[in-house]
């Protein structure tokens, strides 16, 4: 029997760690979150986003939060998902392309084809993308930004759109969920988006 792998995604300050872990607790799901989720995998997400350290290049960047999610697929998600548990990662494949690949301009297919080399072929099963308006992330986000979070203004409206479009491209697989409100609302309408999309095995 084999669990179900569910990808949180959204841009900084959508209150999608909040989620991702209320869910996991809904669905009795093994937690987890990229860049990291392992020994490896936490040690090259300081690297990566370390706002003082040395910062890689861009293609230095996606190749680093590459590695770490090879790790991640190999110690955490098969383990989990062969073993019949569904697994809720803070974070996956669609955070490359729509940060990297439409944020730092690598391109998407570029960056999709790297994270298909690290993760052999292992994608989530659902995408739940938590979009909240303009007011709402200036509250959430915290004063303290990671490297990654501190590329500004346009960095981000590329990162939203990149989402948009994958989202409307693959509407079967991903779902779009308001991220306004208060977090049982939203907790709420995970819920019901995740009980229709992917019912119980
Ligand atoms: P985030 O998940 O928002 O963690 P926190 O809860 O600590 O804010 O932060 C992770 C950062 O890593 C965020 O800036 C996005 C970035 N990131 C990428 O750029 N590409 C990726 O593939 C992943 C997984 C994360």
């Amino acid at each position: 029997m084999t669990g179900r792998l569910i990808a949180f995604e959204g841009a900084d300050g959508t209150g999608k760690s909040t989620q991702a872990r209320l869910l996991a607790d809904r669905l009795g799901a093994v937690l987890t979150r990229e860049p990291g989720g392992t020994p490896l995998g936490e040690i090259l997400r300081s690297i990566v986003l370390d706002p003082v350290g040395v910062a890689p290049v861009d293609r230095a960047e996606a190749l680093i939060i590459a590695a770490a999610r090879a790790q991640h697929v190999a110690e955490v998600l098969r383990p989990a998902l062969e073993a019949g548990r569904d697994v809720v990662t803070d974070r996956y494949i669609a955070s490359s392309v729509a940060y990297q690949g439409y944020g730092r301009g690598l391109g998407a297919d570029e960056v999709a084809a790297v994270s298909a080399f690290a993760t052999d072929g292992l994608a989530a099963d659902l995408v739940v993308v938590i979009e909240v308006d303009e007011a709402t992330t200036a509250e959430r986000l915290g004063g303290d930004l990671d490297r990654i979070e501190q590329a500004g203004v346009d960095f981000r409206s590329r990162v939203i759109a990149g989402y948009r479009a994958m989202a409307d491209a693959e509407p079967d697989r991903w779902v779009v969920v308001d991220g306004n409100g208060t977090v049982d609302e939203v907790a709420d309408r995970v819920a019901a988006a995740v009980a229709e999309r992917l019912p119980a095995p």
